[in-house]
């Protein structure tokens, strides 16, 4: 792989071990995926930032990168942690906490932004064409394609070096050529709900594998639900963007073709659910984590609503629009919900907490807490989700 003088230089060690070993690290990934050079980032994004899918060694290895003087080149945000300071923290024994603190701490002095969100595109959009360095996959698929930044869907270590170079090597979904669809999928059947998109991804992922899909049939679908199939198409794939073609700006007529009928999206919402609706001890909402119009939306249809004591009821975001939905916030709190900032359901300890069962909106979430949380799980859309934190 071609290095510029400079980069020479920083690989030799002139530059710190710090700087020479994050060079390594994109150097060896480069040589691997056969890139040409190391190409500029404005941003990177690091996932593993949860103390529960980090553990020690790689906490270590973040001690080690800080003290030997690592400070980040680019803007550089973080994945969601393992609790919230105001509510899950106080129910967490001292050493878990102490230890994700901790690893918050050696990523601060290394510069990063404690933004603790897997949807960093709501604090500040990438501009269109930007190559980024992304490690949450939900972000990289969303990036990539609604907002129509340019990002591979980097891992954990492969994210924070390029945080600390301000570079990442050229290959995959950086070249346009890479860019093309591969393959038309025509989805024949309305959508009712976020879920159901999220479904659709599930379904897609499993299908496509790495193929980037043009996909036609949608119409003008909400953020919210691009969101949601962002999310669960890299849950099921490895595929990091798809195109929504919605007319001629697509190329599509040599490409293969698949169809999704109605028949595929409702047994793909059944298999989502391990038990039958009746009274989780979680009703989650917010993976990936909400944007200010979805706190508004289950504020106003929470008002005047009580939450059933039995049932925990969460509402995940980030610090930033937490700030910025006070007035929502407020409303959800007043009903008896949570808002919780920097956290997820996924990265944080429900077993501890004595949760044993969860219902969601998130094709995502559903797809991941019977492993990930050892959960049973009831996946239904917002609404449905809503009326059973209500009713308990
Ligand atoms: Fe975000 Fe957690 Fe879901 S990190 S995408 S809310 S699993």
């Amino acid at each position: 792989m071609y290095l510029t003088k400079e980069e020479e230089r920083t690989y030799d060690g002139e530059r710190g071990w710090t700087d020479q070993t994050c060079m390594k690290i994109l150097v060896r990934l480069g040589e691997l995926f056969n890139a040409a050079k190391l190409v500029r980032i404005s941003s990177a994004h690091v996932s593993g930032v949860s103390y529960k899918t980090l553990g020690d060694a790689p906490a270590e290895f973040l001690e080690t990168l800080a003290n030997a003087g690592g400070k980040v080149r680019v803007r550089a945000t973080l994945n969601p942690q393992s609790f919230d300071s105001e509510y899950l923290g106080r129910r967490l024994e001292q050493s878990l906490r102490e230890k994700q603190l901790n690893v918050l701490k050696q990523f601060a002095r290394m510069g990063f932004t404690e933004s603790l969100t897997c949807t960093p595109y709501y604090l500040r959009k990438p501009k269109r064409g930007s190559h980024l360095a992304w490690a949450e996959s939900s972000a990289v698929v969303y990036a990539n394609s609604v907002v129509g930044a340019w990002t591979n869907r980097e891992g954990g270590p492969s994210a924070l070096a390029a945080a600390i170079i301000g570079k990442t090597p050229d290959y995959g979904i950086h070249k346009p050529e890479n860019r093309l669809p591969k393959i038309l999928v025509n989805v024949s059947t309305s959508l009712r709900n976020e879920s159901e998109f999220g479904a659709l991804g599930i379904h897609l992922g499993r299908l496509l594998k790495d193929e980037i899909p043009a996909i036609q049939g949608l119409g003008n679908t909400p953020e919210t639900c691009l969101k949601q199939l962002s999310a669960a198409l890299a849950s099921t794939g490895m595929v990091n963007m798809f195109h929504l073609n919605k007319g001629a700006q697509t190329k599509t007529e040599r490409l293969e073709k698949i169809n999704v009928e109605t028949k595929d999206v409702r047994k793909t919402v059944e298999s989502l659910s391990t038990r039958e609706q009746s009274e989780p001890d979680l009703v989650f909402i917010g993976c990936p984590h909400c944007s200010l119009g979805e706190i508004k939306e289950i504020a106003l249809l929470m008002k005047d609503k009580k939450v059933n004591e039995k049932t925990e009821f969460w509402v995940c975001t980030s610090q930033c629009i937490k700030e910025k939905a006070r007035e929502y916030v407020a409303q959800i709190e007043k009903s008896g919900g949570h808002v919780l900032a920097g956290v997820c359901t996924i990265v944080s300890w429900t077993e501890k907490l004595g949760i044993r069962t969860i219902m969601t909106n998130s094709a995502k979430t559903a797809y991941y807490a019977p492993t990930m949380n050892k959960a049973e799980v009831t996946f239904k859309p917002l609404k449905e989700c809503l009326a059973t934190a209500i009713r308990g």
